[in-house]
This record gives C-alpha cells, sequence and structure tokens, in this order.
C-alpha cells in the first residue's frame, strides 16, 4: 500500500519531561542534534510519505511550524511538506486523530508516536503498510511483560497470515494483566484507511475519560479491518526522562558525524 500521509499527534502537555516542557512543547526537545519530532518526520520521509499533519495544542503551535519552515537547514526533510493543525481541547489521542479528518480526506495514513525514536537504519513502516495490504488498517505490535499490559493498548489476536502479521478482533486500551486479551502490545505506529473516522467519531470517552485511538482500532478489529503487525526494533521512549537519556546515548553512538567523539567522551568519564 502506497501510503504518502502521516498524522503526529504532538498536543501532549510533556508532563512527565517538567521542567524541560514547560515552555517548550516535548516534540521539540533536542535528541543528539535536532528536535525529537524531526527524526519521526525523517521515519516518514524514508517510507515514502511527502506530507505530514502535526496536531499541535493552541501554545505550542507556531513553534513547530516554524522548525520545518526553516527548511533550509533541514534537507533530510525537505520533500515534506508538513503543516500543523490545532486540537482546541486535550481530549485524547483518538480526538486527536479525528482532528485531522479534514486534512487527511480520503487517503491512507500514518499516525506516528513522537515519543517513541527508532534508529535510521531501522525500519516499521514499509512492515506496516505490507501488512495493511491491499485495504486494511494495521498496527505495530510487540510482546510484552505482563507487566506492560496495563501501560499500553493491547490486541485481540485473530489468525496470523504470516510469521510476522496477524488479523485482529479487538483491542482494549491499558487493560492489565488479568484483563489482558493477550500479550501484544500497540506501539507508536499506525496505518489507517479513512475508515477509522467513521469509528472514531462515534466513539464515547473511554479509559481515563478520553478519546481512545484503541477504542476505534477495537471496533476496525471486530469488522474484520486491521492486522497487527509484529517486529522487533528497538524503540527509545523520549517521553520521561531516562528514556530520553537513552536515547540520547543509543543514537548518538549510532551517528557516523558523533560517534568517534561521543565514545571517547564516554571511555573518559567510565575512566
Ligand atoms: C498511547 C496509546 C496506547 C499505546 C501507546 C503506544 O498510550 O493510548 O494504546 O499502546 O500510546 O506507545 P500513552 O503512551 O500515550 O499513554
Amino acid at each position: 500500500m502506497n501510503v504518502e500521509v502521516a498524522l503526529i499527534p504532538a498536543a501532549g502537555r510533556g508532563t512527565r519531561m517538567r521542567p524541560a516542557t514547560n515552555a517548550i512543547p516535548k516534540a521539540l526537545l533536542t535528541v543528539v542534534d535536532r528536535p525529537g519530532i524531526q527524526w519521526v518526520v525523517e521515519e516518514a520521509a524514508r517510507a515514502g510519505v511527502t506530507e505530514v499533519v502535526v496536531v499541535v495544542d493552541p501554545d505550542g503551535g507556531d513553534i513547530i511550524y516554524r522548525h520545518f519552515e526553516e527548511s533550509l537547514y533541514l534537507p533530510s526533510v525537505a520533500d515534506v511538506k508538513v503543516r500543523t493543525i490545532v486540537q482546541a481541547e486535550a481530549k485524547g489521542l483518538g480526538h486527536a486523530v479525528l482532528t485531522g479528518q479534514e486534512e487527511i480526506g480520503l487517503r491512507p495514513f500514518f499516525v506516528l508516536l513522537a515519543d517513541d525514536l527508532i534508529r535510521p537504519s531501522d525500519d516499521i513502516l514499509t512492515g506496516l503498510a505490507r501488512a495493511a495490504h491491499p485495504d486494511r488498517s494495521a498496527v505495530y505490535v510487540r510482546k510484552v511483560s505482563d507487566r506492560l499490559l496495563g501501560a499500553k493498548g493491547v490486541v485481540e489476536t485473530g489468525e496470523w497470515v504470516s510469521p510476522s502479521v496477524m488479523n485482529i478482533s479487538g483491542a482494549v486500551e491499558k487493560p492489565g494483566h488479568l484483563a489482558a486479551p493477550s500479550n501484544y502490545a500497540i506501539h507508536g505506529r499506525y496505518l489507517f484507511t479513512p475508515e477509522v473516522f467513521d469509528y472514531l467519531a462515534g466513539l464515547s470517552p473511554g479509559y481515563g475519560g478520553e478519546v481512545q485511538l484503541t477504542d476505534a482500532i477495537a471496533e476496525l478489529g471486530a469488522a474484520g479491518r486491521c492486522r497487527a503487525y509484529l517486529a522487533e526494533v528497538d524503540l527509545f521512549d523520549v517521553g520521561n526522562p531516562l528514556g530520553f537519556l537513552q536515547a540520547n546515548t543509543v543514537l548518538g553512538l549510532d551517528d557516523p558525524n558523533y560517534r568517534t567523539g561521543y565514545q571517547a567522551i564516554i571511555d573518559e568519564i567510565r575512566g
């Protein structure tokens, strides 16, 4: 499936990253040498995306837009048109995605959570597009320990289509291990057909009083319209301080521009 547009929800308050996020949107915090959100736009560009819609809150939008406007300094995303739209109220991830309906229109689209970064040499989106082929939605899942089942959306498994792709029959947001339908948890990368908007528009607030994207995935799954794609790719969660440090270290040591100098610094610190 050819996907030309991606939506990045970036309206969250970033409370786990206070005080860094007191005045700066979380998505603009620097990871190695560029804002976190730029890593994600670069990932989308590598998968062939040419248009990115960033959902921002009323305070943070302008500064995110300005970052991408300075495209002279952004050759890695020069072929991507980045736009921002404002989510007026923080009503949840499902609501943030629904905010993008007009810009997305009738096209299939990726949803990319900017908290999760991957190495530039890794790829999830191509596999996701293959899993969704020819016309379904697909979510990226990983097998997790029971402990994490209270922190993620969890899918109800159907039959396997290939060693890394399965149909799903449902999904539950943060069920905890006693109620979880499986150990396959959704992780930050999604591909939706526009039919997801119909389900999102009909949802009542769910877990935590918010409109949950997972609840729309549940309905897509029940209708036989959604698959899960399983792949072991390292994800770096920059939404909390320790994950943020880990991302800077791993991605910094990966980067040919900094690898040697950075390794020398680390060796020196460790004596
Ligand atoms: C969100 C989604 C959850 C998903 C997770 C992916 O949760 O609601 O279904 O599993 O992202 O990392 P959050 O991490 O924003 O609480």
